[in-house]
């Protein structure tokens, strides 16, 4: 097990350039299995997460290969239509290999993906989407055989934005006859990400970003070069991280057009952030402002994955913040280990009040999931005395290289296997 020692209290300061999207990399190296010939994803972050994509790339039987943050992928010799139970347990994002598969080989087998434990995490949005655009899909226990002779373009409508359905219905609709509208659709940057890679290999994709997107489909299509956007949420992490120490960070490659909700709250806590374009500064404030009531919600909303650090922060605002999870029925894991080092919070169902204390103070905690790891991170760096966070693992399926990040804005943080 690894873990991370953090000795808190000391100002974050200085300029770092943050990695490359997590959930933006991950629907593009699915999207991979579309392209008969090589793609090269810029920008691909060093991550756990995005190893198991490569490990399912690979079992197919393509050629996945990295260079630094550079990956390139060659689906030529795909020769498997199915993933293990293995490797679809491993992450949430397995379950995006499902329309590209159908749409590369007309059928897929695979089990319920993993991913973080976050309550109850159902594939039946994704699935009635692909059966709106032709296929049969059966489930046996936890499998799911499904076959798609011929895909057909048509209209759908989601009953609720969901990121990893509006992908799917991408991914599917590009090998579908014809155009499909998704309506309803999520507009979060990570799918401004996959249409822009989409149009990069040939398939038209418009209105990405909007609640309605089409795809034509049936396009042929080419190899490619693609940048993946900075991850808007480790920016965000580092940013609350600056903040809960008093500190003053500067990010070199920030998308602040993707932030709007997070540098709200922010500002409303007393921070000064100036924005440019590709550009953030944060400076905190010498004492920290609640933030009255923040509310979860597909983007432009606050991002629930943004919920449990800026939660961390408000521990030790002056004053009572509430927060109401949306879009994750348990999202609350990091708050009882949060009150392991002090913090005052009240929760029932969806609601959370927390009540800021002067000062949270070093505990053994450990990690319950990725962001609930990023909201212990941030709490640990503003403590007095030294934390030791266990199961750093769920933050590595996210975070590239925190620790190193985190010390070179001044962090002590030592990262240790135990
Ligand atoms: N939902 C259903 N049925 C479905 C699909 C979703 O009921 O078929 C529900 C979910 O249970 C949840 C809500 O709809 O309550 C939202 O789920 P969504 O499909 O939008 O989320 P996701 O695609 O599973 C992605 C990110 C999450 C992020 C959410 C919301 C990836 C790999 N994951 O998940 O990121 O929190 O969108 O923005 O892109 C993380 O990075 O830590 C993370 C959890």
């Amino acid at each position: 097990m690894t873990e991370f020692v953090i000795h808190g209290g000391r100002k974050l300061k200085g300029s770092i350039a943050v990695q490359g999207s997590k959930n933006g990399a991950l629907p593009l190296l699915a999207a991979a299995l579309l392209v008969c010939g090589e793609v090269v994803i810029e920008n691909c972050p060093q991550l756990s997460d995005v190893d198991c994509a490569l490990d399912i790339l690979t079992y197919l039987g393509c050629k996945a290969g990295r260079s630094g943050n550079s990956v390139a992928v060659d689906c030529t010799g795909m020769c498997a239509h199915d993933i293990p139970e293995r490797l679809m347990k491993r992450m949430r994002s397995s379950v995006v290999f499902l329309g590209a598969i159908l749409a590369r080989a007309g059928c897929a087998e695979m089990t319920m993906p993993g991913g973080c434990m976050l309550g109850p995490r159902p594939i039946d949005y994704h699935l009635d989407a692909l059966r709106a655009l032709g296929a049969e899909i059966a489930a046996e226990g936890e499998r799911l055989l499904c076959r798609a002779d011929s895909l057909r373009g048509c209209d759908l409508f989601l009953p609720f934005p969901s990121v990893g359905t509006t992908e799917n219905a991408m991914l599917a609709a590009s090998a579908a006859q014809g155009t499909t509208r998704i309506m309803n659709a999520a507009r979060e940057p990570e799918i401004l990400d996959l249409a822009g890679f989409l149009n990069a290999i040939g398939i038209p994709v418009r209105g990405a970003g909007t609640t309605v997107i089409e795809v034509e489909g049936g396009c042929r299509t080419h190899g490619a070069r693609y940048t993946v956007a900075t991850d808007r949420i480790a920016a965000g992490t580092y940013l609350c991280a600056a903040a809960a120490c008093g500190g003053t960070v500067e990010i070199t490659n920030a998308r602040p057009e993707h932030m709007a909700a997070l540098t709200n709250a922010l500002r409303h806590a007393g921070c000064d952030i100036l924005e440019k374009l590709g550009y953030m500064r944060l400076t905190a404030p010498s004492h920290i402002a609640p933030v009255g009531i923040v509310e979860t919600r597909p983007y432009p909303g606050y991002a629930t994955d943004m919920q449990p650090p800026l939660m961390a922060l408000m521990c030790t605002a002056e004053g009572t913040s509430v927060f109401i999870e949306n879009i994750f029925e348990s999202r609350y894991n990091h708050m009882e280990q949060l009150r392991r080092m002090g913090a005052d919070i009240q929760s029932e169902g969806r609601f959370a009040a927390v009540h800021g204390v002067a000062r949270l103070t070093g505990a053994p905690v450990t990690a319950p999931d990725l962001r609930a790891g990023a909201a212990l991170v941030t709490a640990a760096l503003g403590a007095y005395g030294r934390t030791e966070i266990s199961h750093i693992d769920h933050l590595e399926r996210g975070y590239e290289r925190m620790d190193e990040t985190l010390r070179r804005l001044g962090a002590d943080v030592i990262r240790r296997e135990q």
